[in-house]
């Protein structure tokens, strides 16, 4: 069997290479851009003068043919001695007849641009187009341009103008500043590398700083916490969530701790209580009489014992999400008068008036002993504390799509102070009669177990000297509404 989790570091790339890569991208696909650019308009620019520069020459030469059509010797001269002896942008120029024979030309001119290798003369009569690339027979590059020019004033005759320049000068120039280019370029791109993943490694620093910290988390040291301050505003959030995840494993962790502490200390005490009623029971012979009472009082002390065992066994099943109650449709009437037939005899001992008062078509979808526990545990706690002559009632409404069970008492109430904690496991607000009257602290903590395993809640009002009202509130479940839709 294969498994498919994803191995660090081969299921994608890293924040830092990602930016690297996008700001390189970005950058030097720029900086080449601008180059290219730039490289572009130097050669075009480049061209465009050649052109003009051949262009000025056939200027001159037309205006030679039409002032002075007879002076061969005089373009001669010019033809063959001044421009050709120039050492760079070296000119070649050829004048042909009608016949398509050279008249003038450049001296070598023919060993390397034949006539028949210039374009035809194109643009208006007269006027020089624009220039052509062409290869000469020694292998150098030449631009050429083709012009037409009438003889004299008159124009009968008309010659044809072939210059040629060679660009051996222009190309080596344009390869030098392609090499220094490409050094720059080369360069660029290596810097461009550099910043970049510098600026994304400085970008990641503040969440690679979050996942140390997260890393350094131990159980000792659950207090400490990110400082947001120096963070990043979209860092800091998450520094925030992080630091209130800690907050809440700090409040459990600290909760947990205090629940061992108290535990300890809840058993501790029947414990002892066994043992010393046991050591004392043997410290001498005794009548049976007395066996039997101290039997009875371990057996007591026992049965408190695994009362709070079972009371915590139940929470903490209670607080495993998946666990399961058996819910069943119910009449509400028909159950709170079994709790109260139940504590009835209770009530009567205690001189405590019970009540109940729910209509008899109230339903609700709940697990049958959870609910009965529930309210009984209510019940139980108004006797309790309700003096002689008190009254207890136990009202179920619907409201707001959900029941509500209502246990009221008129009895002595709880002082503000210790309200908030009275759904705290062992909590007890006269702790001194806790050992001898039974009292556990965990009847409130069962009750609010058994409202959130419903999706239910609880909630308690007291006034001191006045009473008690305890609320339970179940949310109308599915189950209910199509009992009660169809009468399943
Ligand atoms: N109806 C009530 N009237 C006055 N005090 C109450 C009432 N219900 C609960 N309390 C107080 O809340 C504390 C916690 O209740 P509970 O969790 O049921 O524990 P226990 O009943 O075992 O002491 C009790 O010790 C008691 O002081
Ligand atoms: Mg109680």
């Amino acid at each position: 069997m294969t498994t498919h989790l994803p191995r660090p570091g081969s299921h994608s790339w890293s924040i830092v290479r990602r930016l690297t890569v996008w700001y390189v991208g970005s950058a030097f696909g720029l900086i080449v851009l601008a180059t290219s650019v730039l490289y572009g308009a130097l050669v075009s620019n480049l061209d465009r003068e050649d052109d003009q520069f051949l262009a000025d020459i056939i200027h001159i030469v037309q205006a030679f043919l039409r002032d002075r059509p007879d002076d061969t010797a005089g373009l001669k001269r010019a033809v063959e001695w001044e421009w050709a002896s120039r050492q760079y942008a070296q000119v070649l120029v050829r004048i042909l007849d009608e016949n398509g024979q050279a008249i003038v030309e450049s001296p070598d001119m023919s060993a390397v641009l034949a006539p028949a290798v210039f374009p035809p003369a194109i643009g208006i009569e007269g006027e020089p187009g624009s220039g052509a690339e062409i290869e000469g027979l020694s292998g150098s590059s030449y631009r050429v341009l083709t012009a037409h020019a009438p003889v004299g004033v008159s124009g009968s005759e008309r010659r044809t103008i072939q210059v040629a320049l060679n660009q051996a000068h222009e190309l080596k120039l344009l390869g030098d500043y392609r090499r220094r280019l490409a050094w720059v370029l080369s360069i660029a791109l290596v810097l461009c590398t550099t910043v970049g993943h510098a600026i994304a490694r400085r970008a990641v620093r503040p969440v690679q700083e979050i996942a140390e910290a997260a890393k350094r988390v131990r159980s000792s040291t659950l207090g400490s916490r990110i400082d947001t301050a120096t963070l990043p505003s979209e860092v800091a959030a998450l520094a925030e969530t992080f630091n209130t995840m800690l907050q809440r494993l700090q409040e459990s962790f600290d909760r947990l701790s205090q629940f061992s502490a108290d535990i300890a200390h809840e058993l501790r005490t029947p414990v002892n209580n066994l043992r010393g009623e046991a050591e004392v029971a043997l410290s001498k012979l005794r009548s049976p009489n007395e066996y039997q009472e101290i039997l009875g009082s371990l057996l007591e002390e026992s049965q408190r014992l695994s009362r709070i065992i079972d009371g915590l066994l139940f929470m903490a099943r209670a607080e495993t999400p998946q666990v399961h109650i058996a819910r069943e449709t119910l009449s509400v009437a028909q159950e709170l008068s079994v709790v109260r037939d139940f504590y009835e005899p209770a009530a009567t001992e205690v001189g405590v008036t019970l009540s109940v008062s729910a209509s008899a078509d109230l339903q609700v979808v709940v697990d049958r002993t959870l609910f009965q526990r529930a309210v009984g545990n209510l019940v139980a706690n108004a006797l309790t504390h309700t003096p002689s002559g008190g009254h207890a009632s136990i009202e179920a409404v619907e409201d707001h799509r959900a029941l509500q069970v209502a246990v009221r008492d008129t009895g002595r109430g709880i002082p503000p102070e210790h309200l908030p904690h009275v759904f705290d496991r062992f909590y007890r607000v006269d702790r001194s009669r806790s050992t001898t009257s039974g009292g556990l602290g965990l009847g409130l903590p069962l009750v609010q177990s058994i409202m959130r395993l419903h999706q239910g809640s609880v909630d308690i009002e007291s006034r001191p000297g006045a009473g008690t009202c305890v609320y339970l509130r179940f949310p109308v479940h599915p189950l209910a509404e199509s009992a009660s839709a169809g009468g399943v």
